[in-house]
């Protein structure tokens, strides 16, 4: 074993160290077990021989054998005569029930507010693994500040990714890996700004989150009216807008693919008014039962920025992401991002880098939609049973759906309150509304229910809720 290896065992168990010394021998064994559980000594790694341990910790060296002799009978390690002592892979598969016993603020049973992919399906040993591999190969060089538009490594990678995933027209050269789509709406915003624009329009319903960045860049948004097919183009041209937010493959968070007739009208209206259309793919990866829908960027690049990250699909924690822009943008945006923050972090980037090229990427995006099309599944037929009549729509594809619960269940700010106080946490549609438009006048309820990061337990359990507290409000 290598002194950097060594090191990366007892790092995560120094504090156990500090512990006083009659409690010392369970805290290290604690902190050991720990480490297994959460991913951060994964299954294979080789720990350092007891004397080497005990010696980097300067503890005694039975202390040691008794942690590993412990946790050995306990499954998270093995050992094998003359072999030494390493992290076993029982452990790993025992971790997935933990998934449910994750804290919950106090008093709610089930939080069906979107946004979140399920955050313990974080691939931490093949992210472990490439973190460790990548810091073994960097060059000190590399170290250095990065290119402001990320690594060439990781840029050539997404380029294939994405043209092969979203049919991204994606140069390398034109790709900024930023910390995400805020970030990248944010230099859009300033780079916008810069030429003259002072108002950019906006999908309502929408995520609040576009308003408020282009706010925070000095750009104020006008907001737009959907319909069945997306963006309507009468109201786009009479805005008088030349820059417009949308999010085409699964609206955001009406749920709805914009229809081929209307992505080729939005390209009409970006063309005449030499315009921009910033594409926000933040759940695209994800689609269930229904043909691809590849990205607008891919159809026509030089009027189309494109933005995506790995807040959905790994977790938003990581801050990473990517922005394509048109050609006429890129040194502009590029220079935003140098003097914004001189380019994002290298080893994030190159663990990324190097989890694409693994194939790494593909298989998390392989193992998410199969769990999260069973909870879709899951919330499809829970919503059946419980709320007889309601319709539910937008679930081709994504992380949320939108079920639209018969009128005797309104008004809607009683739903929601008698939900709450039920424990369950839920949005409605009117709630993504820019402006004071109200519930809907039929009384009838439509929520906005993210799915994913609940298991299929707790969406049923959390639906039965939910129908007991309209139920109770029912004479
Ligand atoms: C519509 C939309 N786009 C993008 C994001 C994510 O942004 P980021 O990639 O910066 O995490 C969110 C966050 O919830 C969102 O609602």
């Amino acid at each position: 074993m290598t002194s950097s290896e060594r090191s990366a065992a007892w790092e995560v168990l120094v504090p156990a160290v500090a512990a006083p010394a009659r409690s010392r021998g369970r805290a290290l064994q604690e902190a050991l077990r720990q480490a297994v559980r959460s991913g951060r000594l994964v299954a294979g790694t080789r720990l350092p021989s007891s004397r080497d341990l005990a010696g980097d910790l300067g503890v005694s060296r039975g202390l040691v054998t008794e942690a590993y002799e412990q946790l050995t009978a306990e499954g998270y390690l093995r050992s094998g005569r003359g072999a030494g002592t390493w992290v076993g892979e029982a452990v790993r598969a025992a971790r997935t029930p933990a998934r449910d016993l994750a804290p919950r603020p106090r008093g709610v049973h089930a939080g069906f507010v979107p946004g979140t992919p399920d955050l313990s399906l974080f691939p931490r040993p093949a992210w472990a693994a490439a973190q460790r591999a990548v810091l073994a190969g960097l060059a000190h060089e590399d170290l250095g500040y990065p290119d402001p538009r990320g690594l060439p490594r990781l840029r050539t990678a997404l380029a294939g990714l994405l043209a092969r995933r979203r049919g991204v027209v994606a140069d390398p050269e034109r790709i900024v890996v930023v910390s995400g789509v805020a970030q990248a709406t944010t230099l859009l915003g300033f780079v916008l700004h810069a030429r003259g624009t002072r108002t950019v329009g906006v999908e309502d319903p929408g995520s609040p989150q576009h308003s408020e960045l282009y706010a925070a860049a000095g750009v104020s948004t006008v907001p737009l009216p959907l319909d069945g097919e997306g963006l309507e183009p009468g109201a786009l041209r009479a805005s008088g807008v030349r820059c417009v937010v949308t999010t085409p493959a699964h609206q955001f968070p009406t749920g709805i693919a914009y229809s081929a007739r209307r992505r080729a009208e939005l390209l009409a209206w970006a063309r005449s008014v030499d315009g921009l259309i910033l594409e926000d793919d933040y759940d695209g990866d994800f689609r269930y039962d229904r043909a691809p829908v590849g990205a607008l960027q891919g159809l026509d690049p030089e009027h189309v920025a494109y933005t995506g990250s790995v807040s959905k699909s790994l977790a938003p924690g990581l801050r990473l992401g990517w922005l394509l822009v048109p050609e006429r943008l890129a040194a502009e945006v590029v220079e935003r991002k140098r003097t914004l923050d001189l380019g994002h972090p290298s080893l994030d980037q190159a663990a990324f880098a190097h989890f694409v090229e693994r194939g790494d990427y593909d298989r998390q995006l392989r193992a998410c939609q199969r769990a999260y099309r069973e909870r879709r599944d899951t919330l499809v037929a829970a919503l059946a049973e419980h709320f007889p009549g309601s319709r539910v729509s937008g679930i081709a594809a994504g992380l949320h759906a939108i079920a639209a619960l018969p009128g005797r269940h309104g008004p809607e700010e009683r739903f929601l309150a008698r939900a709450a106080e039920s424990g369950v946490e839920v949005r409605a549609l009117t709630q993504y509304r820019h402006g004071t438009a109200g519930a809907a006048a039929d009384g009838e309820v439509r929520l906005v229910l993210g799915y994913a990061h609940l298991t299929p337990a707790r969406i049923r359990a959390g639906v039965e809720l939910m129908a007991k507290a309209a139920g109770d409000g029912v004479p």
